[in-house]
C-alpha cells in the first residue's frame, strides 16, 4: 500500500510555494545587491596619493657640483646642485618609466631597464628615451629650506627649462 503524503509525513511544496519562495529570494538579493552598492557609494575607493610637495631641507645641505640621491627613494627626485644654482630632475624614464641611477663615476643618469642614459642635465644621450628627463618645480620656502613640487613639471623640449621654478638661482 502505498502512503498518501499526508499518511507519510512528508510535505509536498505546491507551485504557488514555490513561486512565492522565488519572489522572497529575488527581493532579498536585491536588497543584498543594493546594500553592497550602497556601501560602495558611502566608502569610495579612494587612493590617497602621497603630496606633491615637500621640503628638501637647507640648501647647505648639498655640496655644490653633487647630484643627491636623498630623495630618489621617497619622493622619486634628484636635487642637483650646480655652482649658480639649483634644480630638481624627476627620477621617471621617458621611455618606459624605469627609475634610473646616478653614476657619479660617470657623471650620468642610467636607466636599468633598456639602457637609456641621461647627463647630470637630464638631458638623454643614449638608448631609447625620446626625451630628457622631466625638471620639478624647485624654490626656497619662507623657512629657507628647499622646497619641490612634483605637480609642477618642466620639460626640456618645450623650452619650459628657463621657466621660473625650473632652476633656483642660490649661490650657497
Ligand atoms: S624604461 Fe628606461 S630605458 Fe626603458
Amino acid at each position: 500500500m502505498i502512503a498518501t503524503p499526508e499518511e507519510s509525513g512528508a510535505t509536498l511544496w505546491s507551485r504557488r510555494d514555490v513561486f512565492c519562495l522565488a519572489g522572497w529570494c529575488g527581493i532579498a538579493a536585491g536588497l543584498g545587491i543594493g546594500g553592497v552598492a550602497f556601501g560602495r557609494f558611502m566608502f569610495p575607493r579612494v587612493l590617497f596619493e602621497p603630496a606633491a610637495v615637500f621640503k628638501a631641507g637647507l640648501p647647505e645641505e648639498y655640496p655644490v657640483g653633487t647630484v643627491s640621491e636623498r630623495w630618489k627613494q621617497e619622493e622619486r627626485v634628484w636635487i642637483v646642485h650646480e655652482p649658480d644654482g639649483f634644480y630638481a630632475l624627476l627620477a621617471v624614464c621617458t621611455h618606459l618609466g624605469c627609475t634610473p641611477n646616478w653614476l657619479n663615476a660617470e657623471n650620468k643618469f642610467k636607466c636599468p631597464c633598456h639602457g637609456s642614459g641621461f647627463r647630470r642635465t637630464g638631458v638623454n644621450f643614449e638608448g631609447p628615451a625620446p626625451r630628457p628627463l622631466e625638471r620639478v618645480k624647485i624654490t626656497l620656502s619662507d623657512d629657507g629650506q628647499l622646497e619641490i613640487d612634483k605637480s609642477v613639471q618642466f620639460r626640456f623640449e618645450r623650452g619650459d627649462w628657463t621657466k621660473p621654478g625650473a632652476f633656483l638661482k642660490l649661490k650657497v
